[in-house]
């Protein structure tokens, strides 16, 4: 491919909408024209020495292609409330617990919202959030947000 091409090419598949499709390409474009990276090592006090930009983050939040914290989250109302609301989060932990939360998600899960495996006697299996577990049925959330009840008959 002539050169001129090529540059098009990586140019236009760089700046794609798709994340996917960026991250692809990102890595043909000359260093500098890169999105900067954190990288393996993350150092937290320097990402919480940045300050904040309430606008971009809720653009990220609620807009960005790839990340979804919307699907899971609620913010005032919007989004969907499969994980925690997140209206208050902000009065509730210091800019480095949040920042934790994002960078090791696992490490401080609350048990409402750990994984819950369901087999039935006939071998199907489902996995959601616990909602509700008594001696008649099992009622999962899955990930559609959508509730499941699955009859203790059924459930082992
Ligand atoms: C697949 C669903 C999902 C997505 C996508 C998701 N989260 Fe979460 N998030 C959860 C669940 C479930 C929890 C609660 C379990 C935990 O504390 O790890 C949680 C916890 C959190 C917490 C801690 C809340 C608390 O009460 O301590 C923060 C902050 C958070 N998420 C922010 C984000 C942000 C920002 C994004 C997008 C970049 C995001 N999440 C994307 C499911 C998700």
């Amino acid at each position: 491919m002539p050169t001129g091409v090529c540059d098009e090419v990586i140019a236009k598949a760089a700046s794609s909408p798709v994340a996917e499709v960026r991250d692809v390409f990102e890595r043909f474009l000359p260093e500098q024209q890169r999105r900067p990276r954190l990288g393996a090592v993350i150092d937290p006090a320097e990402i919480l020495a940045l300050g904040g930009d309430v606008e971009a983050g809720r653009k990220i939040f609620f807009e960005a292609e790839g990340v979804r914290c919307r699907n899971c989250h609620q913010v005032r109302g919007a989004g969907v409330a499969l994980g925690p609301d997140l209206s208050e989060i902000g009065k509730q932990n210091t800019p480095g617990q949040l920042l934790e939360a994002m960078l090791d998600p696992s490490r401080k899960i609350d048990p409402k919202y750990l994984a819950y495996v369901v087999e039935t006697e006939s071998g199907r299996i489902y996995t959601g959030l616990l909602v509700e577990k008594n001696a008649d049925a099992i009622v999962l959330k899955d990930e559609k947000n959508e509730l499941v009840r699955i009859p203790a008959a059924k459930s082992s």
